[in-house]
């Protein structure tokens, strides 16, 4: 039977809950297991509920799954949240019998297993901050979580820190096991680490770091930004990589001087980008026009957080979809894509670069809280398999020809120039323009550029085609899911055809301009489509009932949390039943 474990560690922020996290997950991969990884804290440094969740499997695993085989609650607040997932066959270990602040009530069918990890911590280690390791050597003693692992994880980790940190944690871990070894001498315990198996060639990434690396894959050597949580890491992952390409990194005094040098360093010739969040989208609706305006190839990340405003920044959401693919003014053609997982945040930042040079346009690339500190072993990134699509410069014009920038072309791209390139003129113009980019407001004119600025992008479609279908014509229902949410999606729909259910699954890659022809061709193959989104207004939804002849079901939460599977799994089970209607709202999942 395929391993499937999940350990959630759960409590305050600034108590080593995310440290925990992260030393479970190199101890899985070490051991050759897939993992999947969920965090979640609050925006304040210290204090609120913090957790981090690791999925191991021996097999491929699409999703952070539906809950949790082992909990380990560091406070009262963790055991709270997740009571209700304590069910039979689950484990909880606790910050107890003395030194926590809370004692959990009996469960049916759940072994519990209570540690003095603050106690111990405090009283014997005098390092508090220690309470984490002390709670990891529990997790070893009791479930084989590989020691050795765990010491060269915190070694590495914490040398930085001083020596001594690496001992106090060291003697956490065994005063840990300690207080199993003497506590339960009898137990049996339901769950276990899984055995190594063989290591594959595959590098750990968190999401904003792939994204990171598939940028400099992609050439990118500029890369504008102001810290917004949660895309700054973006910057902190490029500021190591980009040294080693003779690339730049700037931290720009805010967003909208942010976009404009990207802009500015992408009209010298240089593959270039930024990364934001909500916010910052709001501020470069402007220089987003200019770029479009101007025909400059860039890539803007936006790692989606709960907005409007500041709202919740450390929190998932998708919705600036509507912002991505419509905000700007005018009418303002681009392109947006979305990153499902690990693996994509390095090839489809690669696919963003090259879409931004060969149709000189902005590329709008979509990723979100969770995804950015989501952790995923990938095979090792294979440069050469990797096409890359170089800026087509023109040519020194021969003398006595006139260069023009906007050239009107069948394709509706034009002719680049840069500085230094001899009889190219270096316009970047924001005013409408003729083909030598001198301003120009004549109806003629105006008209031939706005068509040359939209033809661009016809038949995208069939030149790009990140899109993957599954299932079978005239199945009962078809689920169409972006970003993040697919990945849960795969999971969901995987359980239901082994189920039996005719259900299928479109998951588009490019979300705008909205792949028509294939989510026509899709709704006409099932009996009903239904849109599963994290935003309230259900933003895919309604651009697909805007673009194309579809009427999608809608399917949203907006609580500052991914879907999870079960939930996309009962919504499709509801649907199946319903001759017709609405989908049923979707129910607040715990973490
Ligand atoms: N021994 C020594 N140090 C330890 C330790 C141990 N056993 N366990 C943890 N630590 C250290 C960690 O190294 C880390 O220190 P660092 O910041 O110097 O790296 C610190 O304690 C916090 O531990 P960590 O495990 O990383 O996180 P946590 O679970 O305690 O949660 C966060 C803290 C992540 C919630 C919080 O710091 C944070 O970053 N919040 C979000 C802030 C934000 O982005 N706000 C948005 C603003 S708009």
């Amino acid at each position: 039977m395929a391993i499937d474990l999940t350990i959630k560690v759960a409590g305050e922020g600034g108590e080593g809950v995310i440290s925990s996290g992260d030393f479970i997950m190199q101890a899985a991969t070490r051991a050759g297991m897939e993992v999947v990884t969920f965090k979640s804290f609050p925006a304040e440094i210290k204090g609120g509920y913090a957790l981090s969740q690791v999925r191991i499997s021996d097999q491929k695993i699409p999703s952070q799954g539906d809950g949790f085989d082992i909990l380990v609650a560091f406070n009262g607040e963790a055991y709270e949240v997740n009571k209700p997932l304590l069910t039979p066959g689950t484990i909880m270990v606790w910050d107890g019998p003395k030194g926590g602040d809370f004692e959990p009530e009996e469960h049916d069918g759940v072994q519990m297993f209570a540690v003095p990890m603050s106690d111990i911590a405090k009283n014997q280690l005098k390092n508090y901050i220690a309470k984490n390791m002390v709670a990891m050597g529990a997790v070893v003693e009791l479930f084989g979580l590989p020691e050795e692992s765990l010491k060269s994880s915190i070694h590495d980790k914490f040398i930085k820190k001083g020596q001594e940190v690496v001992d106090f944690n060291y003697q956490a871990i065994e005063l840990g096991r300690a207080w199993i070894r003497e506590n339960y001498p009898d137990r049996k315990v339901t769950q276990s680490f899984p055995e190594s198996k063989e290591q594959k060639d595959l590098v750990i990434l968190e999401g904003n770091q792939a994204l990171a690396l598939g940028a400099v894959m992609a050439g990118c050597r500029f890369y504008g930004a102001y810290p917004i949580t949660p895309a700054t890491s973006v910057g902190n992952h490029l500021v190591d990589l980009m040294h080693h390409v003779n690339g730049t990194v700037y931290q720009a005094e805010d967003e909208i001087s942010a976009l404009a040098t990207v802009i500015g360093a992408s009209f010298t010739g240089v593959k270039s980008m930024t990364c934001t969040a909500g916010p910052g989208i709001s501020l470069m609706q402007e220089l987003i026009g200019l770029a479009i305006m101007s025909e400059v190839p860039v890539v803007i990340g936006d790692i989606q957080r709960g907005g409007p405003s500041t709202g919740m920044p450390t929190k998932h959401d998708q919705g600036d979809l509507f912002a991505c693919c419509l905000g700007s003014h005018g009418d303002a053609p681009r392109i947006v894509l979305a990153v499902a997982d690990v693996s994509d945040c390095v090839y489809l930042t690669i696919d963003a670069f090259n879409l931004a040079e060969k149709y000189q346009t902005p590329v709008m690339l979509l990723s979100d809280a969770s995804l950015s500190i989501q952790t995923e072993p990938i095979p090792r990134p294979d440069m050469s398999k990797v096409k890359l699509v170089a800026r087509e410069f023109a040519e020194p014009p021969a003398e006595g020809e006139h260069f023009n920038r906007y050239q009107i072309t069948a394709s509706g791209v034009s002719p680049m120039g840069a500085p230094g390139i001899p009889g190219t003129n270096y316009a970047a113009t924001g005013l409408e323009h003729a083909e030598d980019s001198g301003p120009r407001t004549n109806i003629e004119t105006r008209n031939a550029m706005t068509e040359k600025r939209w033809r661009k992008f016809d038949g995208i479609e069939d030149a790009f085609t990140p899109i993957e279908r599954e299932g079978e014509d005239g199945d009962d229902l078809g689920i169409i899911s972006w970003g993040m949410t697919q990945s849960v999606t795969r999971e969901a729909v995987a359980r239901l055809r082994a189920q039996g259910h005719k259900v299928s699954a479109l998951y588009p890659k490019m979300l705008w301009p909205i792949p028509q022809k294939q989510i026509e061709a899709f709704a006409k193959s099932v009996k009903k489509v239904v849109v599963p989104e994290a935003n309230f207004q259900g933003q895919f939804a309604d651009l697909i009932k805007m673009r194309t002849n579809v009427v999608p079901i809608k399917f949203n939460a907006y609580r500052g949390e991914p879907l999870i599977p079960k939930e996309i799994e009962n919504m499709a089970l509801n649907l199946l039943q319903q001759a017709a209607g609405a989908a049923p709202k979707a129910r607040l999942a715990i973490h």
